[in-house]
């Protein structure tokens, strides 16, 4: 299983040290991928865990004050970045087209996208959802995915509490994969101790992305007893 850890802008550099400490000691048979904020990225060190981005620039190295390149990133080990994650669609106003421009720039320096994909309460309730997906996995069409990671991330799943029906989760994991075959995908949103056991009954699900729990090293370390 892969499990990513989406700290969002949270932990400066004294609470990330600590974290990073205890995470360390965390043992698992999963695949960890810590994606902290940029600045923390300088921080990390770890001999278990992958380093990933939770952004990068859809430009190249230049002049884009405050952009931070995929070279820069591939420059301090970063193997992995989150891009297309709804709260940037949402604060940031990300279009489908800057986000393929981003992954773009991540695949040429060799890091492989977490694309996140998913839909709003509204569009699962007038059943717009498997458009929605399918418009934001089109940016893929002319892109080798052979070595992207898709992140299903229902947008009212995030941070709720709240999960789909392992129906539902089924529904929608079948139905990307049969638009890209051989991919993993990760489930994200409100993921916890007290919903892994149904969602680890649901093989389709490669892996996940976490937030809230990535914060909370204790809790993280009970979730991934139950998924061995
Ligand atoms: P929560 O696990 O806090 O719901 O966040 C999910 C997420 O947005 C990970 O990218």
């Amino acid at each position: 299983m892969i499990v990513a850890l989406n700290n969002k802008s949270n932990l400066d550099k004294n609470e990330f040290l600590d974290y990073l400490g205890k995470l360390n000691n965390i043992k698992t048979n999963s695949k960890l991928i810590l994606c902290p904020t940029f600045i923390n990225i300088a921080n990390f060190n770890s001999l278990t865990i992958s380093l990933g981005s939770q952004n990068v620039s859809s430009k190249n190295d230049g002049a884009y004050t405050g952009e931070v390149s995929a070279k820069d990133l591939n420059s301090y080990n970063v193997k992995y970045c989150i891009v297309g994650h709804s709260e940037r669609r949402e604060y940031q106003k990300e279009s489908d087209e800057e986000i393929k421009e981003k992954i773009n720039r991540l695949i040429e320096n060799n890091i492989i996208p977490i694309l996140c994909i998913g839909e709003t309460k509204q569009e699962r309730i007038n059943n717009s959802y498997k458009e929605i997906l399918k418009k934001e996995l089109d940016i893929l069409n002319d892109i080798n995915n052979s070595n992207i990671i898709i992140a299903y991330e229902p947008i009212w799943s995030i941070g709720t509490g709240i999960i789909p029906t392992k129906e539902e989760i089924i529904e929608v994991f079948d139905f990307i994969k049969s638009i890209i075959p051989n991919c993993k995908v990760l489930y994200g949103g409100s993921a916890n101790t007290n919903n892994i056991d149904m969602l680890k009954s649901i093989n389709q699900i490669d892996g996940y992305l976490l937030g809230g729990l990535s914060l909370k090293p204790d809790d993280l370390q009970v979730f991934l007893d139950k998924l061995n």
